[in-house]
């Protein structure tokens, strides 16, 4: 097959679906632009229903009403709920729920399930961290015993907030470094170590016994010494008791794919740790296969082998995409993505007009599959 052009590749492919040998840089087996793909009107909430996989979006854009709940049935705030944002003058203590109750309210009257996210997250006031925390802990005499408590009862008062709309916490978000293999020194973890982990998994439990809690990190590789690090402090947890539910995986897909056996690797560990695993934030740049002959079709391909291991994985609760269409998506303002790449990162099942993509059949196949 090595040197067949695409477009005899294309009409092969209508008959049959996968290609056994290609040239390395074409990387995808299907093509999930045939009408073929097009012609089943099952919605991927239906399609992922049969595994039991809930498939969530991001409601923070205008066009979320026209596709929720007819292809969704979970849905994440994107910001709303970050502690930072919910802050009256960003004063700790002090909150207005006016945005994440509207965004909840609808979503929850949707009949759709709503996810928290999220409750502790160490980094920049941009991610919702509560900046006047650091001038609190600086002066107090009992940094240990007033983070602690600044901690639980922002879990409180979250947790009691939404009992019975939110069923699903993203506990703790990104606790590892951005790209080293340890523990990010945010203020939490200078002052308490991995216990401020510990501790807010515990205080959600007191809080509510009901709701699900995950731990929420974006892995680059999933074998690497961070991987391996990650896993560790999750096999700790569980041994103590601290009482986790299972892994939140954002897995953002911005430089290059991720192996797709490493990815079957770290699922099965924690499958092995009795935990189960959501993909909290799910997204795929189309410049990550600029070396395809139609990174379409390798992006497409890639939702497609990702969805399917996450079927197979057996533990896999729900996938959510981190926004609905290519017009808005986070990467568009965000450095350095943005600037030369702006509107070419296009990392979304729909398309700036809303039509559904190679990338949404493709990742819908994989449930039909199933
Ligand atoms: O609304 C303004 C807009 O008026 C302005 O033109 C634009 C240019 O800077 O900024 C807009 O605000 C941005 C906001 O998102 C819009 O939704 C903020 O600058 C920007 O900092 C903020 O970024 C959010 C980011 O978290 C930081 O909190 C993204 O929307 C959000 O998608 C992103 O989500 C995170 C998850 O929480 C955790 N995992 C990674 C993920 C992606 O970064």
């Amino acid at each position: 097959m090595k040197g067949l052009g695409l477009f005899s590749y294309n009409s092969l492919a209508s008959t049959i679906k996968t290609v056994i040998s290609k040239p390395e840089s074409v990387r995808y087996n299907h093509d999930f632009s045939l009408p073929e793909y097009g012609e089943n009107m099952t919605s991927l909430k239906e399609a992922a229903g049969k595994s039991g996989i809930y498939i969530g979006t991001v409601p923070d854009d205008s066009n979320f009403s026209k596709v929720l709940p007819s292809e969704f049935n979970s849905a994440t705030a994107g910001n709303a709920m970050k502690w930072g944002k919910l802050l009256v003058d960003k004063k700790i203590g002090e909150y207005d729920f006016t945005t994440a109750d509207r965004i909840t309210d609808y979503v929850v009257n949707q009949g759709c399930r709503m996810r928290g996210h999220v409750l502790v997250w160490g980094r920049t006031p941009n991610g919702g961290y509560p900046a006047e925390l650091d001038g609190i802990i600086k002066k107090s005499a009992t940094p240990k015993e007033d983070i602690r408590t600044i901690m639980k009862d922002h879990i409180n008062v979250m947790l009691s907030h939404f009992k019975g709309r939110v069923t699903n916490w993203d506990v703790v978000n990104e606790p590892m470094q951005v790209f080293g293999p340890k523990f990010a020194n945010y203020t939490f973890y200078n002052i308490l170590g991995t216990d401020y982990i510990k501790d807010a998994f515990s205080y959600a439990r007191e809080a509510d016994s009901d709701v699900k809690l995950y731990l929420n990190e974006q892995f680059f590789d999933y074998k690497d010494k961070r991987a391996r690090n990650f896993l560790t402090l999750v096999k700790e947890m569980v041994t103590e008791g601290i009482p986790i539910y299972g892994i939140g995986l954002q897995h953002h897909i911005m430089y290059n794919e991720q192996s797709i056996e490493d990815f079957d690797w770290f699922l099965g560990q924690v499958a092995e740790m009795g935990l189960k695993v959501e993909l909290t934030e799910l997204d795929i740049r189309k410049p990550v296969f600029k070396k395809s002959r139609n990174p379409e079709l390798s992006q497409a391909e890639a939702y497609y082998k990702i969805a399917k291991s996450c079927v197979q994985s057996g533990i896999c609760e729900g996938i959510t995409i981190w926004g609905i269409d290519d017009a808005h998506n986070w990467y568009d303002f965000t450095p350095p993505f943005n600037g030369k790449t702006k509107g070419e990162n296009a990392p979304l099942l729909f398309d700036r007009n809303l039509n559904k993509k190679p990338a949404y059949y493709g990742f819908r196949q994989a449930f039909l599959e199933n």
